[in-house]
């Protein structure tokens, strides 16, 4: 197999799942009931994706919203783990090995690579998407790219 087939593939899968999503939303009103199909979509797309879920922006902390995969902790506050981290920097936090990140909350050993990225209402954090993977280096630029144009979506139907 060349070293561009796994990526190529991926792009591909991708592509099929970002209109998808938008259907989503053009289909029904209920945000919660959005959320919670769009996680498991992109769950069932991608095996390496071992959790997926929201934590949204509740007064000073980030709380639990719609999630695939094993209890995972309920709240984390601002600036902690990768998660409050994402939040506080407002960018994509790319881990590829989650031991050498300083602070990292681990909700389960079997999670060795994360990606998180935030959600915006105007220029103001309201939730971050974050993503485990059991491996370590399981998500790289192909994710960012793709899944920054999923988390757009999120964003654009953010209730007001
Ligand atoms: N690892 C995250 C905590 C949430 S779990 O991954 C589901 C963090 O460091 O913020």
């Amino acid at each position: 197999m060349s070293d561009e087939s796994p990526t190529r593939s991926k792009c591909e899968i991708y592509k099929t799942l970002i209109p998808q999503i938008e259907f989503l939303f053009e289909k029904e009103t209920d945000f919660t009931a959005n959320l919670s199909n769009s996680i498991a979509i992109l769950k069932h797309a991608f095996s390496y994706f071992f959790w997926i879920g929201f934590y949204i922006v509740k007064e000073d902390q980030l709380v639990l919203g719609p999630f695939q995969g094993l209890p995972a902790i309920s709240r984390i506050g601002y600036g902690l783990g990768v998660c409050g981290t994402c939040w506080k920097e407002k960018c994509t936090q790319l881990v590829p090995d989650v031991n050498e990140f300083a602070g990292h909350i681990a909700c389960n050993s079997q999670s060795q690579s994360e990606i998180v990225l935030p959600l915006f209402a105007g220029n103001e954090v309201v939730a971050v998407l974050d993503i485990d993977g059991d491996q370590k280096n399981d998500f790289d630029e192909v994710d960012v790219c793709y899944l920054e144009q999923i988390s757009a979506i999120f964003s654009a139907h953010w209730p007001k």
